[in-house]
């Protein structure tokens, strides 16, 4: 059986993606295709809770601590996305170990430290970075609720991004989201069903291994 495609949406905060990849969700479910969504950090468990405490600044952690937090919260959710994978359904992720390696190298730490907890998680085919700059991430609504949403920090990230892009350069796409969501959503359709279409009979690989 064809496998589906893991394709993940990243980008600073307040760049889009939640909007755009319930979209392409909800297209893909009229359609009648085999897709599933999720988040990171998927904010439910034990560990999405502690997550979801610290971004709300309602607990504080050392960075290496949240870290570290961040990647247990993929690795519990790890397996089911191979499996659903593995049955011909499509995954789509709201953030992944990019974010995780972008966020935390952004406060100094190690980028090499930075990924070696998520070496081995399944590697996506096909990453979209929805890029905005400072002004138009700081100008759309809810900006500032959560820790990390400072813009001398997104702009660490941002370039963080960057050179994650050029070790991935294979699977990376960055697309300009300061347009209207209309404008968006047809051109990120085509990569995904793009992705989905090429890597039916590729094996799941492991990141970061
Ligand atoms: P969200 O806005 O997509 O719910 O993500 C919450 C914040 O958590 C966002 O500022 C990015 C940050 N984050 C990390 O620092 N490390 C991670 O591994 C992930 C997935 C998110
Ligand atoms: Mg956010």
């Amino acid at each position: 059986m064809a496998r589906g495609a893991l394709i993940i949406f990243e980008g600073v905060d307040r760049s889009g993606k939640s909007t755009q990849i319930k979209r392409i969700f909800n297209q893909m479910l009229n359609k009648g295709e085999k897709v599933y969504l999720t988040r990171f950090p998927e904010r439910t468990s034990e560990i999405g809770q502690t997550i979801n405490g610290y971004l709300t600044s309602s607990n504080n952690l050392s960075d290496q601590a949240i870290h570290l937090l961040f990647s247990a919260n993929r690795w519990e959710h790890a397996q089911s996305i191979l499996n659903y994978l593995n049955n011909g359904t499509s995954v789509l992720v709201d953030r992944y170990a990019f974010s995780g390696v972008a966020f935390t190298a952004a406060k100094g730490l190690d980028l090499e430290w930075c990924k070696n907890p998520d070496r081995g998680l399944p590697k996506p085919d096909l990453v979209l970075q929805l890029d905005v700059d400072e002004e138009t991430a700081k100008s759309r609504g809810g900006f500032g609720e959560e820790r990390y949403e400072k813009v001398e920090f997104q702009r660490k990230v941002r370039s963080l991004y960057s050179r994650l892009k050029e070790e991935h350069s294979d699977i990376w796409k960055v697309i300009d989201a300061s347009g209207t969501a209309d404008e968006l959503t047809p051109q990120l359709q085509s990569f995904v069903d793009e992705t989905i279409k090429n890597c039916q009979n590729n094996d799941i690989e492991k990141l970061w291994i």
